[in-house]
């Protein structure tokens, strides 16, 4: 039974902006959950939501089942009442207590059966996060407990955030992330705190990818205590959806001053690199404020930059700029550095989610250009586009003039005749062969404004449109059908179930529920054909998602129709 409904709205490489709603409430991923320690609360929750704008915070319920006063009064009215917070109300479940102290004074079912009384939206079960590096046969026995923890939470009466551990090994974190991901909406990526203070990227994003790989796309995916800003545009662009920080207040506490590039010392430093509230407020007096008032003061600072990065990351994701994002970011430190060179390890992987066309240009920014997403995705696609005018073009390699204008390439300038443009690019979008099927009796005609290619006739009748910001070919019914019969099933498909017809000539989307068949070459961006069981072409549309997603996904649109 599902209990969250999780769409994507926006990608970039295997990062989403994504849609998600559950028990009536609907917020938008990525997503912060600031933790608010119910003992000692730095930041209200009426702070949290009012001026950080937080629809979504996570709290701690063992702290608050160990406590009998506190126990008895969340208990009365229940945890939204409690805290007088009306957004989505996530609990922690004392695995962190688990992992600092050794042990807990509860059980799985104890603390499961709190958080349903409680009234979390969102809680844990008591999964046991391994250290890093631990010993490998007691890393394998805690992940046994915790699958077995798992098992007696799927009847658990809120949306479970599940743990998946096995510490630095891949081959435990691959079987846990098997195990998880096929119970729950809700997948946790724990026991990864250790990496992040520690600075260890590369470990982070190797374990993050393991998860991924193998967990459907469609889980929701948290990572658990990844609440530093210097590590939101790297797990982002692997594919994390949600993080919670109680870092913004436990820095505060060691007097330590958050950017988006790194920790600060306050105490050390004589300018202040931020302008939010309380830096603007205070400037540099920040840090002679009294103990309590500072630390407060600096929770706020640590938990603006929080958010703000987060947004920056989103922005990027929505104009497809999240690559030039993680250039700059990743040269805070060398161990990003690292971090970004392990991801470029996943990137035929990661290449399958990425966009085939994004908003803004593709900007070179090091030496991670040319094993970039665009790059491995235009590499395999300029083999469909037979040439004898092939051009160097930093960072893509050789590539066929006919196609310089497109994106990423946007390099026109050469003197190719329109029709030989038109045909590769047909080709490089469909595939080899799919040039000829523009006849050369076609008027080919330009925008006057721009002089660019804008649309195809065959006679009177408009075959093809160019769309003008990127120059992909967008095909009507008649050049679609060609297409369909030079091109056998799955090849430039998207197969919906019959229930959808109806659906898809009345709502301007295929939706994802309804596909039933993708070819797996297509890409998030591309131009489709969407046909039935029997291979009759219903419309033409663009492909929101990539293959992957649009069969795992059981919300939001798969295909844009015409
Ligand atoms: N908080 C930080 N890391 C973890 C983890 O691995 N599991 C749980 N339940 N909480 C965490
Ligand atoms: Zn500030």
């Amino acid at each position: 039974m599902e209990k969250v409904s999780f769409e994507v709205l926006h990608k970039d490489i295997a990062a989403r902006i994504g849609r998600l709603e559950l028990n009536g409430k609907r917020i938008e991923t990525p997503a912060l959950m600031p933790v608010y320690n119910p003992k000692k609360p730095l930041i209200s929750t009426k702070e949290l939501q009012e001026e950080f704008n937080s629809d979504i915070l996570m709290t701690n319920s063992y702290i608050i089942l160990r406590d009998k006063e506190l126990k008895k009064k969340v208990l009365k009215n229940g945890i939204h009442k409690y805290l007088g917070f009306n957004g989505l109300i996530a609990t922690d479940s004392g695995s962190y207590q688990l992992m600092s102290y050794g042990n807990v004074l509860t059980t799985n079912e104890k603390i499961i059966k709190f958080q349903e009384e409680i009234g979390s939206d969102i809680g844990s079960f008591l999964d046991i996060p391994s250290m890093p590096d631990a010993y490998k046969p007691r890393v394998e026995e805690q992940l046994g407990t915790t699958l077995e923890r798992a098992k007696e939470a799927t009847k658990a009466g809120f949306v479970v955030n599940a743990g998946i551990q096995g510490s630095t090994y891949l081959d435990l974190r691959k079987r846990a992330a098997k195990n998880i991901g096929k119970d729950f909406e809700l997948c946790a990526i724990g026991g990864i705190v250790k990496l992040m203070e520690d600075y260890r990227f590369s470990d982070l994003v190797d374990i993050i990818a393991t998860v991924k790989k193998n967990i459907p796309s469609n889980r929701v995916v948290h990572a658990f205590g990844l609440g530093h800003p210097i590590s939101f545009s790297i797990a982002v662009a692997l594919g994390c959806d949600l993080f919670d920080s109680a870092a913004y207040a436990l820095y505060a506490h060691g007097n330590r001053y958050m950017t988006e590039n790194g920790t600060k010392r306050l105490e050390e430093l004589e300018y202040l690199p931020c302008s939010c509230p309380v830096c603007n407020k205070h400037g540099i007096g920040l840090k002679e404020l009294p103990d309590e008032k500072r630390i407060k003061e600096l929770a706020r600072h640590n938990l603006y930059v929080t958010n703000e990065e987060l947004n920056r990351v989103k922005e990027a994701i929505r104009e497809g700029s999240l690559w030039e994002l993680l250039s700059i970011r990743t040269r805070a430190h060398p161990a990003l550095l690292e971090g970004l060179r392990s991801m470029l390890k996943h990137k035929r992987w990661l290449a399958k989610f990425d966009p085939i066309r994004k908003k803004s240009a593709f900007h070179s920014l090091g030496f991670e250009a040319r094993h970039r997403t665009e790059v491995v995705n235009v590499r395999s696609r300029v083999k469909r586009v037979p040439s004898k005018n092939m051009i160097e073009l930093k960072p893509f390699g050789k590539i066929p003039a006919e196609i310089s204008d497109l994106y990423p390439f946007h390099s026109p300038g050469n003197k190719i005749a329109d029709l030989d443009k038109v045909r590769a690019i047909m080709d490089y979008q469909f595939g080899e062969g799919a040039g000829e099927l523009i006849p050369s009796k076609v008027r080919i005609k330009k925008s006057r404004k721009t002089k660019r290619i804008r649309w195809i006739y065959e006679g009177k009748e408009l075959i093809a449109s160019v769309r003008a910001s990127d120059h992909f070919i967008i095909p009507k019914m008649k050049l679609a059908e060609r297409i369909k019969e030079k091109f056998k099933a799955p090849r430039n498909r998207v197969v919906i179930h019959d229930d959808a017809i109806p659906f898809v000539s009345e709502k301007k989307s295929a939706f994802a529920k309804f596909v039933t068949g993708i070819d797996p070459e297509l890409r998030p961006g591309d131009e489709v054909l969407v046909v039935d069981k029997d291979d009759n072409l219903i419309r033409t549309g663009t492909l929101v998602l990539s293959p992957a997603e649009a069969k795992d996904f059981n919300r939001g649109p798969a295909v844009r129709v015409r």
